[in-house]
């Protein structure tokens, strides 16, 4: 598998257009490869650096000292930042201040008209990338009249239709109900299967990270683990130091475990729960 997205010993902090410091250390020599085709889920308390590495992974930031490589792309070249936010498209939080126009499908379009692609071709890939998110029945309806997942649904239709291979969510459920959350990560794993589109997924929801193949956690700049859902997920203590918080059927097996009930810690979603429990019987 090729590698879509590298940080080589890299650090950061903000400054304003002078070069004055606005901030310590927010990156503190990162390294990092993400896999093409891999879904990764990014975990950190409030101010450990998630959304500032995914913009530097956007090229919507550039390093202070070290590397971000897109596709083997330098994203601190100038030149090379169309080619960056070619491979690389990003969701925010906040899906209004995404959406742009004032009917879905002019929304949609808004990325690919940037990109300077012909009318013909930009009809196709919107009227796909609706289809993708399931919502080309609302093409011609007012994004206001939308719910929040459908809206989300619309600016990642958007990103879609720019044809990235890699999608980078920055918390995009944190605004949504239980339904429009589902929705969003539904199609967030559709797209990953179908497409084989390289996701990264910054999330507070555990059980968000738990389906992912691969979670990453992040404390003060720094990248304290990175492993598989199945091993980050049994290591609550760890993730309780950074003020983390684990998936509900962990944390159930875990304070069985405290009762002294001595259940392996082994399931991060319900049925694996289910069935660990089910084995304390048989
Ligand atoms: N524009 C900015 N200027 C100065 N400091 C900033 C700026 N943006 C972020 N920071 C600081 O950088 C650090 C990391 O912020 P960042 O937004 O990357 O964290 P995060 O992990 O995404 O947090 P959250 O979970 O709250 O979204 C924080 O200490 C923050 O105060
Ligand atoms: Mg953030």
């Amino acid at each position: 598998m090729s590698v879509q997205l590298i940080a080589e010993n890299l650090c950061f902090y903000y400054t304003d257009e002078d070069g004055n410091r606005l901030s310590g250390d927010v990156l503190k020599n990162i390294s990092l490869k993400i896999e093409k085709g891999s879904f990764v889920a990014i975990l950190g308390h409030n101010g450990s650096g998630k959304s500032t590495l995914a913009r530097l992974f956007n090229g919507i930031l550039v390093p202070i000292s070290g590397k971000v490589l897109v596709n083997g792309i330098d994203t601190s070249d100038d030149d090379n930042i169309y080619e960056v936010r070619r491979h690389v498209g990003m969701v925010f939080q906040n899906p209004d201040n995404q959406i742009v126009a004032a009917i879905v499908e002019d929304d949609v379009a808004f990325g690919p008209e940037n990109l300077g692609i012909s009318p013909k071709e930009i009809r196709v890939r919107v009227d796909n990338a609706l289809r993708a998110v399931d919502m080309y029945d609302y093409r011609l309806h007012a994004p206001s009249q939308l719910s929040g997942g459908q809206k989300q649904k619309v600016a990642i239709a958007g990103i879609i239709a720019m044809r990235p291979d890699c999608i980078i969510l920055d918390e995009p459920t944190a605004m949504l109900d239980p339904k429009g959350r589902n929705d969003v990560i539904n199609t967030i794993h559709m797209l990953h299967r179908e497409y084989g589109l390289t996701v990264v997924l910054i999330t507070h929801y555990m059980d968000e990270a738990a389906e992912a193949e691969r979670v990453i956690v992040m404390d003060n700049g720094e990248i304290i683990m990175d492993d598989t859902p199945e091993k980050v997920f049994t290591k609550p203590e760890v993730l309780q130091a950074v003020g983390l918080d684990v998936p509900q059927s962990t944390e159930l097996l875990w304070k069985l475990n405290m009762s002294g009930i001595p259940v392996p810690i082994n399931a991060i979603n319900e049925e694996d729960c289910v069935d660990t429990v089910i084995n304390l019987f048989t």
